[in-house]
């Protein structure tokens, strides 16, 4: 690649953000290190809580500012799983950071009128996140105030205090962060944005790459490396099982890779954009999938977690993976110059085995659009819980219907063998045949030798049977009789 060498010589051994304010250049420490780890033990601010350490309870919620098209936006997430490589060119804000002088922050004002300060352990998490709805959103309404507040967990009390917080602290006009918004977004744009930020301590090193071409010849150069886009997925290896990531490559800075594009035909999702960027735009051709995506963990996983990293990481219950199996989704490759395309169901070879190759990554993501009304997405999710829980079962149904007739049937599930899989017998049972109730329950029955799923904690294997036959049962009468339609709100 032509600029690989100067892309090399312009690596910097150093990240650099702003802490509030403070710009801040950090080098020699642990890449492995998290953002909570640092805050708590390199920076002695306790406010930021640790509870789970692994991204459920919201304790340590900060909120990261980037500077975007002249503008701030703010995002809340998990500090616990986020590793400081992903600092660079961006505002950390923790809650040591709100109170403007002497006056408390006009979001912590409101917790403090509507006590919303219960055991007061969390309450630094629920404010960050508070922050962060008021600065996107100067009069939230409830349905965007309890999305922010869902990844933030109540054991002792009730949300309601906290909502009715969130309500009072509306419009309450600029503060100290947007008075200094020119100054910071001057800042953020002066880190160095030409120079490949790294970090290293021994072995451990991270890269934060800028560009396609920096990014490709790392992979080249380190064929072990381990990709982080979100890391609310890879961060978990660190804080759950107490490992080291070797070389660490950051890709949340490629800008490559965090497009959205929207063509007459097909949407291209860059691999490392954040669930929260794209999910509108998807949303507006495939409500279910939008309202599928907003199930994923809470606003703070979707602040960071990425498709790359659903499908990267291979789980057989990865959300996006079924759904996009039954779209007929492709993936674009890359290794160095090569780009090649596969669809997405050849990526998944084994349990937790892929066809990547060596120093390959995923670039992005082609999903096409509905071809005609005819088509049909239907997508469920069962899970325990409503928010911020995993699938036991995961249904997509992409059912083309013609004059009463199934013209064309792609089906998937997740969490129904080793890997996100297609439905073959059942398709074959469903394509040409009648939109009838006889085609339906032949169909039913050929699941049983599509899948022999297994038992686990989420669900036994005769429940993943049971309820997988009976969300076709489900998507049929949906859409055979649309005023039953119950969206996608389903437990287990
Ligand atoms: C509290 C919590 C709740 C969650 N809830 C859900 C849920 O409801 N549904 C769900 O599906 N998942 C859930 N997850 C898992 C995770 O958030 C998702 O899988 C997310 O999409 C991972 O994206 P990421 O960018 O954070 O991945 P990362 O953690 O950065 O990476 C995950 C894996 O993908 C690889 N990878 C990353 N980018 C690429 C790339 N461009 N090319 C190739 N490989 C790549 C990494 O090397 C790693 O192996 C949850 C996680 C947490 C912590
Ligand atoms: S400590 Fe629980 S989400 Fe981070
Ligand atoms: S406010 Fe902390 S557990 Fe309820």
């Amino acid at each position: 690649m032509s600029d690989n060498k100067s892309d090399k010589a312009m690596a910097n051994n150093q990240i650099q953000f702003l802490l509030n304010d403070t710009l801040t250049t950090l080098s020699g420490i642990d890449p492995n290190t998290t953002i909570l780890q640092y805050l708590r033990q390199h920076q002695h601010k306790s406010g930021t809580k640790e509870g789970c350490a692994s991204g459920d309870c919201g304790a340590c919620t900060v909120v990261v500012a980037e500077a975007v098209a002249g503008k701030l936006r703010y995002k809340s997430l998990n500090a616990c799983i986020s590793l400081l490589p992903s600092l660079h060119g961006k505002q950390l804000i923790t809650v040591e950071d709100l109170q403007d002088g002497e006056c408390l922050h006009p979001v912590q004002q409101a917790m403090v009128d509507f006590h919303g300060s219960q055991c007061g352990f969390c309450t630094p998490g629920f404010i960050m996140s508070l922050f962060a709805l008021h600065k996107n959103f100067p009069e939230p309404s409830k349905h965007q105030t309890l999305e922010a507040l869902a990844g933030n967990l109540c054991r002792c009390t009730g949300y309601r205090a906290i909502v009715d917080a969130a309500a009072a602290a509306k419009n309450h006009g600029a503060d100290q962060f947007d008075r200094n918004a020119e100054q910071t977004i001057a800042t953020l744009n002066s880190i160095t944005k030409d120079a490949m930020a790294q970090l290293s301590q021994g072995a451990e090193q991270a890269f934060s790459p800028l560009s396609l071409s920096q990014l490709s010849q790392i992979m080249l150069d380190n064929p072990q490396a381990r990709l982080v886009a979100g890391g609310t997925d890879i961060v978990l290896e660190i804080t759950q099982m107490h490992k080291k990531l070797g070389t660490i490559v950051y890709v949340g800075n490629v800008p490559e890779l965090q497009k959205f594009e929207e063509h007459d035909d097909k949407f291209v999702i860059g691999a490392a954009l954040p669930y929260s960027e794209f999910t509108p735009h998807l949303a507006a051709h495939y409500p279910e999938f939008g309202d599928m995506i907003e199930r994923i963990g809470s606003l703070q996983i979707r602040n960071q977690g990425t498709l790359g990293g659903n499908i990267g990481n291979a789980s057989p219950i990865g959300d996006t993976p079924p759904v996009l199996i039954a779209l007929d989704a492709k993936l674009n490759l890359r290794c160095g110059d090569e780009v090649r395309q596969i669809p997405l169901q050849d990526y998944f070879v084994d349990y937790k085995v892929t066809s990547q190759q060596t120093s390959e990554f995923i670039e992005s993501i082609e999903v096409p659009k509905p071809a005609s009304k005819a088509q049909q997405l239907k997508v469920y999710k069962i899970s325990k819980r409503f928010d911020d829980d995993i699938s036991a079962v995961l249904a997509a149904f992409n059912l083309t219907i013609e004059n009463d007739v199934i013209t064309d049937a792609r089906v998937a599930f997740g969490g129904m063998a080793g890997i996100p899989a297609r439905a073959a017998q059942c398709e074959q049972a469903l394509n040409g045949q009648p939109f009838t109730q006889a085609t339906i329950d032949a169909a039913k029955a050929k699941l049983g030798n599509d899948f022999t799923p297994m038992s686990d904690v989420r669900a036994s294997k005769d429940y993943r049977m049971t309820v997988a036959q009976n969300l076709l049962q489900k998507a049929f009468i949906e859409i055979s009789q649309p005023q039953t339609n119950t969206g996608v709100v389903q437990y287990a």
